[in-house]
């Protein structure tokens, strides 16, 4: 099949070069010259294992190509929308700016009988609207709603072999064409007996922020655990693992430390608790302020804990932060809890080395009040204390007998619990954790 996708981001690029590894052909759409010239020699403008691979390769077969001219979209039946919807300016909503764009543009290609297919995170109620506007203009076009579930660091894993399909379709015949089109699409995905739940828009706009609004929901609840766990002695770890045992509850997103952050989960639930407001249903979400409150306390936490270790005072402490990635296995630092955290460290006097395997240069073009270092160790040198706040496969793997060696002070605290506590307290460090005692 013929195939455009336009916003060639982090969903899109992605989207794209798998859609080419299902052998169909085609097209990825942006605005951003750099972004397609990088692209169109296979190099991946983000960090994400084996994208790159996988761009060489499809771009080899000659089924994949770039531009920045939608008009070269034109002939293809299916074109995806998979462009950004950040939040707003001081507001919680999200910005459609750009999926209106998108599907405006898309307008003067789109031929009777073509697909235009959303697979960007939006508000409940945006593809009825979309909707109207395309089949006005062009009769016969049909939109339908696909959201796109994936995680970064397993972006391509994650789109070649989703856990499930959600396909949100108009109703009649229109929504039957539909239907079986992306069928053909996903025809290698279906064939496997991949999970696929056929719905009308706004279910299949609601999958996508529910399923983030559970994740995040979950990930506070562990972390709320771990405030009592601090207030009590006991140990979110052992907690977490005793009640993840429970197969109903499941040990998975019940990691308890800094919390989270990245470009979807904090601005979804936000964009969430706007709509319902906007919708009368607000009372439905509220506990969704309270996710997002015990998510950003962890951050306050983890300034305190730094404090504490500093014996009362972080003004003039050399501190070591170690991840600046909101995960690890990604170079995204928006909303990052460990750059929020080093910041706020730095506002309170200490001065802060910031290292990360990929992030270092994203973080210091926008944060280039810190100071950032290539290795843990130049970050560590005659440090106070360490923050591990990303849990890199590199910090969890650090020696804590030879990484010793560097700092001023043994002091160490493991913003996610991903250190072999016994090890670094063997070691002669303090090892302190958010919800956990002491070490
Ligand atoms: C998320 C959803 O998982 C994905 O399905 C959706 O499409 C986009 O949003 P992503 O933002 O890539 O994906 O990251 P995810 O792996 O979900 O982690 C989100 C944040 O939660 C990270 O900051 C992570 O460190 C944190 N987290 C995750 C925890 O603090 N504890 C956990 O147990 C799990």
């Amino acid at each position: 099949m013929r195939i455009s996708v336009v916003g060639c981001g982090y969903l899109g690029a992605v989207h794209a070069a798998s859609m080419a590894e299902l052998g169909h052909d085609v097209v990825g759409v942006d605005v951003d010259e750099p972004k397609i010239a990088a692209l169109a020699q296979a190099r991946a403008p983000f960090y994400e294992p084996g994208f790159e691979d996988l761009l060489a390769r499809t771009l080899a077969t000659g089924r994949l190509r770039f531009t920045t001219d939608v008009a070269d979209a034109a002939g293809a039946q299916v074109h995806f929308v998979c462009v950004g919807t950040p939040q707003k300016r001081g507001e919680y909503a999200a910005d459609l700016r750009f999926v209106e764009a998108a599907t405006e543009s898309l307008l003067q290609v789109l031929a009777p009988g073509d697909l235009v297919v959303g697979k960007s995170t939006v508000p409940v109620g945006t593809a009825a609207r979309l909707a109207e506007v395309v089949t006005e203009k062009v009769p016969g076009a049909v939109l339908v709603w696909n959201p796109e579930f994936l995680r970064e660091g397993f972006a391509v894993q994650d789109t070649l072999h989703p856990d499930r399909l959600v396909y949100g379709l108009p109703g009649g015949a229109d929504g039957e064409t539909a239907k079986r089109t992306l069928d053909e699409v996903y025809a290698d995905i279906v064939a496997r007996g991949t999970p696929k739940v056929v719905t009308d828009y706004a279910t299949a706009e609601m999958v996508k922020t529910a399923a983030n609004s559970f994740l995040a929901t979950k990930i506070s609840f562990i972390n709320a655990m771990a405030e009592l766990c601090e207030a009590t002695g006991a140990d979110v770890l052992q907690l977490a693992d005793a009640i993840g045992f429970d197969d109903r509850i499941g040990r998975k997103f019940l990691n308890a430390g800094l919390g989270f952050g990245g470009g979807c989960l904090p601005k979804d639930i936000r964009a969430f608790m706007a709509r319902a407001g906007e919708l009368g249903a607000d009372q439905a979400l509220t506990f969704l302020r309270e996710v997002d409150n015990i998510n950003m306390r962890r951050r306050i936490r983890m300034v305190e804990l730094a404090r504490e270790v500093c014996d009362g005072s972080l003004l003039g402490k050399r501190i070591a932060v170690l991840g600046a990635a909101f995960k690890p296995d990604s170079d995204d630092i928006r909303d990052s809890p460990a750059l929020n955290v080093a910041a706020q460290l730095q506002l309170q006097g200490a001065v802060v080395c910031v290292t990360d395997p990929a992030a270092v240069d994203n973080s210091r073009r926008q944060w280039p009040q810190l100071d950032y270092a290539d290795t843990p160790e130049e970050a560590a040198a005659r440090a106070d204390a360490v923050l591990v706040l990303t849990e890199w496969r590199q910090y969890r793997e650090l020696d804590p007998v030879a990484f010793g060696q560097v700092v001023r002070q043994k002091r160490v605290l493991d913003g996610r619990n991903a250190l072999d506590r016994e090890a670094w307290t063997a070691a002669g460090w303090t090892y302190r954790a958010l919800g956990r005692r002491a070490g």
